[in-house]
C-alpha cells in the first residue's frame, strides 16, 4: 500500500511552538472571530464579510492613494502611476464582489434586516476618508462620527490636506498658469470646476506628445473615477433588487440618495473636456 504523501519529507515546517505561523502572521484569530452575528439567520453571515472584505480593501485603496499623493507632491510621477493602477484594480476587485452579494434575494434580507438597526454603510469611515482624500468633500458628512471624536480628527486631518485632485492640479500648474483661487483654495471646502483648468487639460489632450506626464496622470484618473462609478451604480442596482424604494437603514431615502450620488463627480474637468476635443 502507497503512504499518503507527507510533505514533512520534502522540507514544509510542521512545528510552530516557538516559531511565528502564517495565522500568527495575519493575526487570523482576531479576524476570523470578528464576524459577530446578531441574529441566527443563514444570510447575514454573507453579508457582514462582504462588508468587512469592501472595508479590508478600501484600508489598501487608503494606503496607496496616500502614498501616490506623497509621490505626486514629492515630484515622482511614475511611482504614483503604478498605485493609482492598483486603486482601480482595487475597485475592480470590489465590483466582482456585488456579484457574490447578489445571490442574497429580499426574503433573506428581510429576515436580519431589523438587526441592523440605524446602522448603514453611509457611516462608513474609510469610504468617506476615500472621498475626501480623492476631492470629493462635503463637510455635512462628519456628521454621522461625532460620537467618535478619534474618527471626527482622522477625516478632519485628511480635509486639511490637499486632495489627490488638487494635488493633480498642482502638478499641472507647473506647465499651465493657475489662478490663485485655484491653487490656493479653501481645502476643506468642496471643489469648484474652474475654466481655466478645463482649458489647461483640454490642451495637455490636444498635444500628449508634449505634456505626456500629466496626460497619463489624467487618464490614471479618469480610469480610477471610472472604476469608482461602477461601484457606485452596482451597489445602487444591488440595493434596488433586495430592498427595492424602502428608506435606508441609515435614514435616506434609499435608492433615491444613492441614485443622486452617481452624478457625483471626482475629477470633473477631465470628463468636461472630452466635449471640446
Ligand atoms: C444588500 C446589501 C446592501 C444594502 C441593502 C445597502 C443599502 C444602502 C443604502 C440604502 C444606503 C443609503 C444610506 C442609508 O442607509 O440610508 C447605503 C449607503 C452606503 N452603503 Fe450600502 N447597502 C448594501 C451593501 C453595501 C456593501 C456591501 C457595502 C460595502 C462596504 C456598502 C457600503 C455603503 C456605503 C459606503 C454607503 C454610503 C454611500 C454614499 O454616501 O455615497 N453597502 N447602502
Amino acid at each position: 500500500m502507497t503512504q499518503p504523501y507527507d510533505p514533512a519529507k520534502d522540507g514544509a515546517e510542521m512545528d510552530f511552538k516557538d516559531r511565528m505561523s502564517y495565522g500568527d502572521y495575519l493575526s487570523l484569530d482576531m479576524l476570523l472571530n470578528a464576524q459577530q452575528t446578531w441574529t441566527d439567520t443563514h444570510d447575514e453571515m454573507l453579508f457582514i464579510i462582504q462588508h468587512q472584505t469592501s472595508e479590508l480593501w478600501m484600508r489598501l485603496a487608503l494606503h496607496e492613494l496616500d502614498a501616490a499623493r506623497n509621490s505626486l507632491l514629492g515630484g515622482k510621477a511614475h511611482q504614483a502611476f503604478k498605485m493609482l493602477s492598483r486603486v482601480s484594480r482595487i475597485f475592480e476587485q470590489l465590483n466582482s464582489a456585488w456579484d457574490v452579494l447578489r445571490t442574497m434575494t429580499p426574503s433573506d434580507y428581510t429576515a436580519f434586516r431589523d438587526a441592523l438597526g440605524q446602522s448603514s454603510g453611509f457611516q462608513s469611515h474609510q469610504y468617506r476618508q476615500i472621498e475626501f482624500m480623492l476631492g470629493n468633500r462635503n463637510t455635512a458628512m462628519l456628521k454621522p462620527h461625532a460620537h467618535r471624536p478619534d474618527l471626527v480628527a482622522l477625516l478632519e486631518a485628511e480635509l486639511a490636506q490637499p486632495s489627490l485632485y488638487d494635488v493633480a492640479i498642482k502638478a499641472l500648474s507647473q506647465s499651465f498658469s493657475l489662478p490663485d483661487e485655484v491653487l490656493n483654495r479653501d481645502l476643506p471646502e468642496a471643489y469648484q470646476p474652474h475654466a481655466a483648468v478645463q482649458a489647461a487639460w483640454t490642451e495637455v489632450y490636444r498635444n500628449p506628445e508634449s505634456h505626456w506626464e500629466l496626460y497619463e496622470l489624467a487618464e490614471k484618473l479618469v480610469d480610477l473615477e471610472d472604476y469608482f462609478r461602477r461601484w457606485r451604480f452596482n451597489h445602487v442596482t444591488t440595493v434596488e433588487r433586495v430592498i427595492g424604494f424602502k428608506r435606508g437603514t441609515g435614514g435616506t431615502g434609499g435608492v433615491s440618495y444613492l441614485k443622486r450620488m452617481l452624478a457625483v463627480e471626482l475629477f470633473p474637468e477631465l470628463w468636461h473636456l472630452r466635449t471640446e476635443l
